[in-house]
């Protein structure tokens, strides 16, 4: 069943849905056919949904452990998972993993993935996670492009911008909701 999304962010967060809608059309003007995405942290869906509005996102795998860093918020975690359940329920085209990227491939077969157009990384924030994200992307899935959230100079250098920067030179292209992108 393919949805329309309502989308009630795009009122609070435009500059969100603007340049992440620019990545998606960046990429399908290059490949010229529908995306399989990685997501590799969705809490609600809000990204997720954004690319699916797009219409040229036919599958998104939606990466995600849920978990609350302090385990008494563990229920602000599941709350948040029960709304991304709701969100995407009965949508063929979202198939959701409760688990890290690593886990993930573990799981899932090289060749379900091997289409695999663009790794989206939005996770929280350390520094470590993200390279180790990226070169998990790289290395191992290889998909056309690895992208992610969060380049953002004045706020996470220390963090993202120092993982990209370090592992690519820098981005190819950064959009305006400080998405970032790479061609491999
Ligand atoms: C900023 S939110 C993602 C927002 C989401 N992309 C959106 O725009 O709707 C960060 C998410 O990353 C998840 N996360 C944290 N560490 C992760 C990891 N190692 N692998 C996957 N997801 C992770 C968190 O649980 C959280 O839901």
């Amino acid at each position: 069943m393919i949805k329309t999304y309502n989308m009630r962010f795009q009122k609070t967060h435009p500059e969100l849905v603007i340049g992440l809608m620019d990545l998606i059309d960046h990429v399908y003007n290059i490949l010229h056919k529908k995306l399989t995405v990685i997501e590799v942290g969705s809490y609600k869906g809000e990204s997720a949904t954004v690319m699916l509005r797009t219409d040229k996102v036919d599958k998104i795998y939606c990466i995600d452990p849920w978990k609350a860093y302090v385990k008494k918020y563990q229920f602000i975690m599941n709350e948040v998972e029960r709304i991304f359940d709701t969100t995407f329920e009965k949508d063929v085209r979202v198939v959701k993993y409760k688990g890290t990227l690593d886990t993930f491939l573990q799981q899932i077969s090289k060749r379900d993935i091997q289409q695999t157009s663009i790794v989206y990384i939005d996770t929280n924030l350390s520094y470590e996670e993200v390279k180790q994200d990226i070169q998990t992307a790289r290395n191992i899935i290889r998909p056309y492009f690895v992208c992610g959230h969060d380049y953002n100079i004045e706020k996470w250098d220390d963090t993202v911008v120092k993982a990209v920067n370090e592992c690519f030179g820098k981005p190819n292209r950064t959009f305006i909701d400080s998405s970032w992108i790479v061609r491999l």
